[in-house]
């Protein structure tokens, strides 16, 4: 690993992994032992490494899936919760599974379709209503704190997509915890400091049967590409994308970054529908997503 400037063989590293996640946990006050956690899943090598770290280091976790609905051709959301599913199985682990056409009528690709969001692709709908779900479904089930796989090849890309947008209000933020507020339960990225090809030999090396494929919609997206632009980075320069990211949290962790409070998050209050928090002055996104969808259904 030349970014750490660290060899380990498998079993050290299959050790290290997990007591640089506990240090993680505990530098970034993510949640205590007596916490209850709900993982969310997709069935990638991310998200079962993670709950397999949970597991690993005796924390209360249980697992989230998500059925979007989504084919693609390769049976996407079904071999995703095959493989959740398994590995819950394999480890004796509690899997809550909510599928989205059952709760709302239609899977996501229709979801997409009938409101007429995200310019022909279903990512922006699917990235919704994979939020508000996640974030209902904590709350509903009584969890202190949502966890989710990100990893730092997605946070870099995210933060990098914000930089060059100057999205000061994203910027604020993002990181790897998400206090809770008014609605929204704790969320925290406990792999946040590992590096995508970490995670993928973590899961190897324990033996995780995860889907390899990626969601056929993310093919040609932005965040593809900006991995893609960061992983030239890293190449030339070792160590960059984590430089990135960490000198990033310090910079606004150090008030350096923004002096201006951010003002729009005044301005929430709870949607009527679902009572989550919503900047817009009626029903919030998520649930004018479903009422076009439900109209465009009659
Ligand atoms: P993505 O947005 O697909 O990069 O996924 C980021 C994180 O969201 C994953 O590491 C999971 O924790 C979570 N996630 C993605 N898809 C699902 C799903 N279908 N069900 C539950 N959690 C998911
Ligand atoms: Fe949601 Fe691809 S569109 S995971
Ligand atoms: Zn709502």
């Amino acid at each position: 690993m030349r970014q750490h400037r660290l060899a380990l063989c498998k079993e050290h590293f299959l050790e290290w992994v997990p007591e640089q996640t506990e240090r993680f946990i505990r530098k970034y006050d993510m949640f205590s032992r007596e916490e209850s956690i709900l993982v969310a899943v997709s069935g990638g090598k991310d998200s079962l490494s993670l709950w397999d770290i949970l597991a690993r280091l005796g924390y209360r976790a249980d697992g989230l899936y998500l059925g979007l609905g989504i084919d693609g051709g390769i049976d996407y959301s079904h071999e995703s919760q095959r493989f959740s599913e398994h590995f819950a199985d394999k480890n004796n682990l509690k899997l809550h599974i909510v599928d989205i056409e059952r709760e709302y009528g239609q899977p996501i690709p229709a979801l997409a379709e009938s409101s007429h969001r995200g310019h022909g692709k279903p990512c922006a709908v699917c990235g919704l209503v994979k939020r508000h779900e996640m974030n209902r479904l904590a709350r509903d089930l009584g969890y202190d704190v949502l966890a989710t796989g990100h990893n730092l090849d997605d946070e870099a890309a995210v933060l990098f997509g914000n930089t060059l947008n100057w999205s000061g209000e994203y910027l604020l933020r993002q990181g790897p915890v998400l206090p809770s507020s008014d609605g929204l339960a704790r969320k925290v990225k406990p792999l946040c400091r590992f590096y995508e090809r970490e995670m993928a030999a973590y899961a190897l090396a324990r033996g995780i049967e995860y889907i390899y494929e990626e969601c056929p919609f993310a093919e040609g997206s932005q965040s593809i590409y900006y991995k893609e632009l960061l992983n030239e980075l890293e190449t030339a320069r070792p160590g960059a994308k984590l430089t990135f990211y960490l000198r990033f949290l310090e910079a606004r962790a150090s008030g350096e970054l923004f002096v201006e409070q951010n003002k729009g998050a005044a301005h929430l209050h709870p949607c009527p529908r679902c009572g989550q928090p919503t900047s817009t002055s009626d029903l919030c996104s998520f649930c004018r997503t479903i009422e076009k969808a439900a109209l465009a259904n009659v």
